[in-house]
Order: C-alpha cells, then structure tokens, then sequence
C-alpha cells in the first residue's frame, strides 16, 4: 500500500517534471515566487581551482554579503515551470545593470551553467531562461527580470538583518536554526526556506505573492512539499561561515570574463 503510494507520488513527480521540461506550452501559470540568495561564506570553501567567472575568486571585493542565485515563479506543492519560452539570454538587453549583477548576483562556480535547449552558458542565462522566462504575466521580458530581482534584493538585506539580530559570519560560532528563521520573520513578515551544506547555512530563500507582498514559504504541511524539496536539510543549531578570499592569479577583473565565457 505504502509502496504504492510511493510510486504514484513518483510517477506524479516525473510526469511533472518531464511535462515541464519538455513543452513549455502546456505549464500553467505559476503561484508564487522565491528568491533564492546564496551565502558565498558556505559555497566558496568549495572552490579548489579559480577562473575569472567566478565570484569566489575575485582579488578584491569578494563576496562578504549574500548574492542572488534567482528569482524563481514556483507552484505550490514544490514543484516549478521551466523554460516556459524560447526567449534566449541576451546580455545586450542587461547591458546597463551588468555592474549590479556582476556585484549581486556573480556565479559562485567555474563552470557553465545548462541552458533551456541543451546548451550551456553565463549563470545568468540560465535563470532567465529555465526560470525567468516561466514569471509571465507578472514579469515581462529579460530586463524586467533582472531589474525586479535586483529591487526586491536590496529592498530586504538580509545580510543587515541577521547582523543586527546578532547573527555575525563567522568560523567558530553557530546559531539556533530557530533564531536565525524568527529573526527574518520580524523583519520581512514571512518565513523563509532555509538550505544547508554540512550543516552551513548555504541558501536562505524568501518568498512572495505574485505582487511581491511577502508570503510563508511553505504554506500548510505538504506531503509533496516535503518529499521534493530540502525542507529539513538544516540542522538544530547551523553555521555562517566567513568569506575567505581565494587567490586568482589573472590579477583583477573587470567585464572581460564575460567575453571568454561567451567565446566558448
Ligand atoms: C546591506 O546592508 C549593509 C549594512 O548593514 C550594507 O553595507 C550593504 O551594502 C547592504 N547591501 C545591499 C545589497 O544593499
């Protein structure tokens, strides 16, 4: 009975999932959004080889506050519409933010990230096109994406809200999982998704009505939810590790990274 249970949910989820990898055409329209934002102290202890791509490897200004892995239209349940248009990633189109993102929202890793139709390419070309393209009505084209994304991350630092709760980055201490969820509450109104690594807080996720009001991330208590995603990967009490600066030995970077990614 339980089992099959279990292989229905599974089939369900496949069926799901291939359903929205396959035709974009047949994905209904999303419920919510989340913005997913990374804790560089957590990733970058796992960069053993740098490149110039990578925000871990800068020389100067490395990452020390969280940066914006996406902004991601989900459905409830736990589930998510990917590539919902043929709408490639076009850096022309973002040309007057790149400052911004490449401060905000860096890769936090050497390799290409995979496109919607095989490819591989910049971070940011995969989340407009696996995620971004999937936010119509409520998000239009490339650039609103990226400019809506940017807004709503400087609008709730995250980074300031757990300094002054106390929460510091650090390598020796670690934090009441409940301490750090309570103090986001009470500072954004709902609460966030928290995901670890090794018991390092690695993503912390806030959530949002489609009118960008915030909303809980896991609302009632799914089964489907909790089956398909990392709900529970923190432990009691968990780490923020410090950002430490890992040598690149190109010297500085400015924009020219990007051309090397584009010429692969
Ligand atoms: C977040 O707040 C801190 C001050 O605590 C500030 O230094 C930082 O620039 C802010 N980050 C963003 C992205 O606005």
């Amino acid at each position: 009975m339980v089992k099959s249970f279990l292989s229905v949910v599974v089939l369900l989820f496949f069926s799901l999932f291939c359903f929205s990898e396959i035709d974009g055409s047949e994905q209904r329209e999303f419920d919510y959004f989340v913005l997913a934002l990374q804790w560089p102290g957590t990733f970058c202890q796992r960069t053993h080889h740098c490149c110039k791509s990578n925000g871990c490897c800068r020389s100067s200004n490395g990452p020390t506050e969280f940066t914006i892995h996406g902004l991601w239209p989900d459905y409830n349940g736990g589930t998510w519409p990917a590539c919902c248009t043929q709408s490639n990633f076009d850096i022309k189109k973002v040309s007057s933010l790149l400052g911004e993102l490449q401060k905000y929202w860096p890769s936090l890793s050497c390799s290409a990230s995979s496109t919607c139709h095989g490819g591989r390419g910049l971070f940011w070309a995969h989340e407009w096109e696996k995620h971004g393209t999937c936010s119509f009505p409520v998000i239009q084209d490339e650039f609103s994406y990226f400019s809506t994304t940017l807004d709503l991350y400087f609008k709730y630092n995250v980074t300031k809200i757990l300094n002054e709760a106390g929460f510091a980055p650090s390598n020796s201490e670690k934090y009441p999982l409940g301490g750090i969820v309570s103090a986001i509450e009470n500072a954004v109104g709902a609460s966030p998704l928290l995901v670890c690594s090794h018991g390092a807080l690695e993503e912390l996720r806030l959530c949002f009505y489609k009118d960008f009001k915030p909303r809980d991330c896991i609302i009632g208590s799914s089964t489907q939810f909790e089956l398909l995603t990392p709900r529970s990967s923190c432990p009691r009490y968990i780490s923020l590790p410090q950002y430490v600066p890992l040598q690149l030995e190109n010297g500085k970077d400015e924009f020219p990274w990007l051309f090397d990614i584009e010429a692969m």
